[in-house]
């Protein structure tokens, strides 16, 4: 889709024609995961951000064969997007699967799941809403592990059975080699008095 401003939140109600739960994929490469789950669930609406134009080309192109309303693609980088386009406590989930490892030491600054990235997911979270994590990359695993622990706001849980049995392109690929995978899930503890709800919002 095109983005009318990268200066103002997004308007969801504009951008799919149901009100219902939105979930995030964070660095969707080709959308493979993204399809599919949103094709199974046709009651939630599902967004898809990346940065590179050819791998969102693939998202469009697979949601419109497969004629989803519920799918649209966002090219942006995943921080900026989280810290200044979705609108504030919109996202039941946030999906990171396997995001860019950046394995050399000087250069783990770069990466998405650092020490500011559980405040980036706070702020984007609805009540009880859930990060879902995915990597190959063990010392990648440990660092998530230990800035969601930094965080009195996230509580670890389980990946329900059905997510968890959706591989992603790039997941399919270490498994065809052999090469074991990690995955964690944090929920947002909701504030005392707060229940946690599947409700849709748009507000900025
Ligand atoms: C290793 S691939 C994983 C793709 C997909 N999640 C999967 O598991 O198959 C990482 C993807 O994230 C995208 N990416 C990396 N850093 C990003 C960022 N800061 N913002 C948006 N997309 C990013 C890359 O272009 C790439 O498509």
């Amino acid at each position: 889709m095109e983005l009318a401003s990268i200066l103002e939140r997004l308007d969801l109600a504009q951008l799919f024609p149901s009100a219902q739960p939105l979930e995030v994929e964070l660095g969707c490469g080709d959308a493979s995961f993204l399809v599919e789950y949103a094709r199974r669930h046709p009651e939630r609406n599902f967004l898809g951000v990346e940065r590179l134009l050819g791998r969102l080309r693939k998202l469009d192109r697979q949601g419109r064969r497969a004629g989803l309303v519920n799918l649209r693609g966002v090219r942006i980088e995943s921080a900026y997007f989280l810290e200044y386009l979705l609108p504030r406590h919109s996202a039941e989930a946030l999906h990171v699967y396997f995001p860019d490892p950046w394995p050399k030491k000087k250069h783990r600054k770069h990466r998405l799941v650092g020490e500011r990235f559980p405040e980036l997911a706070r702020a984007a979270l609805a009540p009880g809403g859930v990060v879902y994590l995915r990597t190959d990359e063990a010392d990648y695993f440990a660092q998530m592990t230990v800035v969601f622990d930094a965080s009195p706001h996230f509580e670890p849980v389980e990946t329900p059975a059905e997510l968890a049995g959706l591989t992603t392109d790039f997941e399919r690929d270490f498994q065809a080699r052999g090469v074991p995978t990690l995955r964690a899930a944090r929920r947002l503890v909701a504030p005392a008095g707060v229940a946690a709800s599947a409700s849709f919002t748009s507000s900025k």
